[in-house]
């Protein structure tokens, strides 16, 4: 199979984080349907699309031994000219997304990934104040020296690459297997012998934010979350973005993540009292947790 031919289908047609196989066909039979007039043989077309994009998105990009990996030593170009406080992306390759982003922030340089782990806006296109990358798209924001997400609809960071010197020139290693991958936060373990506990009334992002950030903190004990939905956290601002009719699409984090941070998520479980002296939770079903 030649993937130059995969990378250069990618590059110009289907360069879109949020592009999945149904949404491309669902598209392409509701097209079909209103106009009724493309024969059945060109369904083959847009399912052959994508096909080689699903074996490049899975196989070229996201899978580590398909993909080459190779570290590129990138000059970064006029950093006398640049002003603190701003930011550029800096190419690295042909494809759109072979980019990452310079920034100049307090008199030091740093550079991260270029696309928000969100749904993949350029980030060259957004703010920057203080120390603080704003997202052009839907507003999540990541701290420019430790390229950790602050805010939502992301939950995860930017990758950070390293800057070296050599003789009077400076540059940045990029590892294009990573380059473009989202950062995930560092977490605590559930430790069984920590017998605290903390229940989450609620089943959205800033709930699991707030479970995410408990383990990010270093904390071991037992974390609930109480949903009144029948799914795990899903991405809200995608509801109108995204046509996909699959919840999986559009989850914030699956339930392999949950299980291996052991947040525990109780879906279609609606609390209706607390009795905060005895600490009982009571929900619709009759159901008490203590
Ligand atoms: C279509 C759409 C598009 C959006 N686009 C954007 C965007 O582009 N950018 C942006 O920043 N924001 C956007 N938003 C807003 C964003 O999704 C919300 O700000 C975010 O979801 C708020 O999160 P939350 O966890 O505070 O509350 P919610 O998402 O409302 O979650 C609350 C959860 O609590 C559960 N719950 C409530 N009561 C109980 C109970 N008694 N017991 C158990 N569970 C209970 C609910 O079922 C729900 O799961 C959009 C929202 C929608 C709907
Ligand atoms: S693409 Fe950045 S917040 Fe959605």
């Amino acid at each position: 199979m030649n993937f130059n031919i995969l990378k250069k289908i990618k590059t110009k047609f289907l360069n879109y984080r949020n592009i999945t196989i149904k949404s491309i066909i669902l598209k392409y039979i509701t097209v079909r349907k209103l106009r009724n007039r493309i024969s059945s043989k060109m369904y083959a077309i847009p399912l052959t699309i994508s096909c080689y994009y699903y074996l490049y998105k899975n196989y070229l990009i996201e899978n580590k031994t398909f993909a080459q990996s190779e570290v590129l030593k990138v000059p970064l170009p006029d950093l006398d000219s640049m002003q603190n406080g701003e930011m550029k992306e800096i190419k690295y390759g042909n494809n759109p997304r072979e980019s990452f982003l310079l920034v100049k922030y307090n008199k030091k340089f740093h550079t991260l990934g270029n696309f928000c782990p969100h749904m993949g806006a350029p980030l060259h296109q957004g703010v920057l104040f203080d120390n603080i990358i704003k997202c052009p798209w839907h507003g999540a924001s990541f701290d420019v020296v430790t390229g950790s997400c602050d805010t939502y609809p992301s939950l995860n960071g930017l990758i950070k690459h390293d800057i070296i010197k050599e003789g009077e020139k400076f540059y940045a290693l990029i590892d294009t297997t990573s380059s473009r991958k989202a950062k995930v936060p560092e977490m605590a373990k559930r430790d069984p012998e920590n017998n605290t506990k903390y229940v989450i009334i609620g089943g959205g992002p800033a709930s699991l934010s707030c479970a995410e950030t408990l383990r990010q903190a270093g904390f071991t004990g037992e974390i609930i979350i109480f949903s009144e939905d029948s799914y795990v956290t899903y991405d809200r601002t995608q509801l109108s973005k995204n046509l996909s009719t699959d919840i999986h699409d559009i989850l914030l984090r699956d339930e392999i993540f949950l299980k291996t941070f052991d947040i525990i998520f109780r879906s279609d479980s609606k609390v209706i009292g607390i009795e905060n002296f005895k600490k009982i939770i009571k929900l619709s079903n009759g159901a008490t947790e203590v």
